[in-house]
């Protein structure tokens, strides 16, 4: 088994807030990511397969790259993620983000050799999240 990885940089601000609780238990809670800030985030995709015999590719990168700027960069990148379309509803914690890229990600990303192996959000150098089915 071959994993190949595109790396992917996205800048976004946002606060962690949840609707369906008061404000002081969300200030409790979040403490300062209770307040609108932003974070210069890095997003892993990574895949997994055999090399497809004709090009010796698991997956084109360049394929990929294009796949996760047009479903994931364009929406995100230097937006408010709580009024994001793919968030409504949604508190938008690095946790939550990796879920729904996995999700937009996953179908786009299944061919004969290769699928999906894991989503990877750095929200800052030291806070790492990963999704893995
Ligand atoms: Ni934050």
């Amino acid at each position: 088994m071959i994993y190949i990885t595109r790396k992917e940089h996205f800048s976004a601000s946002h606060r962690l807030n949840n609707p369906k609780i008061g404000k002081k238990e969300n200030e409790a809670i979040f403490g300062k990511c209770n307040e609108f800030h932003g974070h210069n985030y890095y997003l892993e995709v990574t895949l997994c397969g055999e090399p497809e015999q004709n090009s010796g590719y698991v997956f084109d990168l360049k394929k990929l790259s294009r796949i996760i700027s047009k479903e994931i960069l364009q929406k995100v990148d230097h937006k408010y993620l709580n009024e994001v379309e793919m968030f409504k509803g949604i508190n938008p914690t690095t946790e939550n983000m990796a879920g729904i890229f996995w999700k937009i990600l996953n179908p786009k990303l299944k061919t004969k050799n290769a699928r999906l192996y894991s989503v990877k959000i750095y929200e800052t150098e030291k806070n790492i999240i990963e999704y893995r089915d």
